[in-house]
């Protein structure tokens, strides 16, 4: 039997080896990510996958991004601020240096032969599989909300979004790698039963160390110690500002037993290049205000050119309009073009 930890280090290890060879075979690859609509990205998502995006949109890889609306219903009521939550992706994603020339830029909502494989792909799943996904169990959990259908479904409909392109990496965090298992597992069924249609895709496993929220959990909007890409230097200094310490003076490393401070050492490290351990030394015995103004000067300093460039787009909001049309253009002619050959692949051409 294989645990999930085998599979973890078989995952591991294939992203290892793909890592090698995109900067070699770079025409070999089509990449896909993407993000649900449901708030600002902030530094997590920075460091986490927004960089390793661009650097594979630079290194000539072809790259999609999805803006998943359609999972923002997996687990809430509302659509609410979603117009201005896609945009202001957008305006994040450019920001950071995405090219939209380079880089196809889309909703779900807008792709309906997208969303037409859910109906093949759902075939090819059994209810089990669905109800042992692990994230799906978890944010369930987290959501308090009911185990809606579409909840349960989503990694299929993320098979899609992968599929649709054929991609075969995908950029993941250690959640999503039991819907790239998922995804692998449909391409496979889909291919024996009506022939090869699609590539088994990978996950690339993110080097970079998960960067901690201010108090050492994950980094997310809804614990609210998140950093956002969009936040002005007074908000960053705020929310930096009311993070918690502790109340010894010595600054040191010590993530298991000093969460908060060891947080705003590696927030500050990521932005400056430094060390944790040699930013602790040079703080030492200031105690955690001096540690926080040297963060929110890093971070300020890091995050300038982004928050620049993402004011002057602010200005320019019919060009961010143009830029998702025309990326949902595009991603329309690619899931037009794989549904024609779903349909030939499964006998369901008729006229
Ligand atoms: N579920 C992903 C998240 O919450 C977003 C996403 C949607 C995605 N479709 C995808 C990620 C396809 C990778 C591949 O972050």
């Amino acid at each position: 039997m294989t645990t999930r930890s085998d599979s973890f280090e078989a995952s591991r290890r294939r992203s290892d080896e793909i890592q090698a060879d995109l900067a070699v075979h770079p025409q070999n690859y089509t990449m896909l990510t993407g993000d649900r609509p449901t708030g600002r990205l902030h530094m997590g998502h920075y460091f986490g996958t927004i960089r390793e995006r661009v650097a594979l949109q630079n290194a000539g890889i072809t790259t999609r991004i999805v803006i998943a609306d359609y999972q923002v219903i997996t687990d809430r009521d509302t659509t609410a601020n979603i117009q201005d939550n896609v945009r202001n992706m957008v305006i994040d994603y450019l920001a950071c240096g995405i090219d939209p020339e380079k880089t196809i830029i889309f909703t779900h909502s807008a792709v309906p032969a997208l969303n037409q494989l859910m109906l093949p792909f759902l075939s090819l799943v059994s209810e089990a599989e669905l109800l042992r996904n692990p994230t799906v169990k978890s944010e369930q959990e987290a959501s308090g909300h009911a185990l809606t259908g579409l909840l349960l479904t989503y990694p299929v409909h993320q098979a899609c979004d992968i599929l649709f392109c054929k991609g075969n990496i995908v950029p993941v965090g250690k959640d999503q790698l039991p819907h790239i298992e998922q995804t692998r597992l449909i391409a496979r069924r889909f291919n024996e039963r009506y022939g090869r249609v699609f590539p088994e895709p990978e996950g690339i496993l993110n080097d970079a160390p998960e960067i901690p929220g201010l108090d050492g959990r994950k980094m997310s909007k809804s614990y609210g110690n998140a950093i956002s890409l969009s936040a002005t230097d007074e908000e960053t200094a705020k929310v930096i500002k009311k993070s918690k310490t502790d109340s010894e003076r010595l600054i040191t490393f010590d993530k298991e037993n000093r969460p908060g401070v060891s947080a705003l050492l590696t927030t500050a490290a990521l932005c400056t290049g430094r060390t944790e351990v040699d930013i602790a030394a040079e703080i030492a015995d200031a105690g955690s205000g001096a540690l926080k103004k040297y963060v929110t000067e890093s971070v300020n300093a890091y995050l300038a050119p982004i928050r620049e460039r993402r004011r002057e787009l602010e200005s320019q909001p019919d060009y961010i309009v143009d830029v998702l049309c025309e990326g949902n253009r595009r991603a329309n002619e690619i899931a037009n073009a794989t549904l024609a050959e779903v349909r030939e692949a499964m006998s369901m051409v008729y006229c």
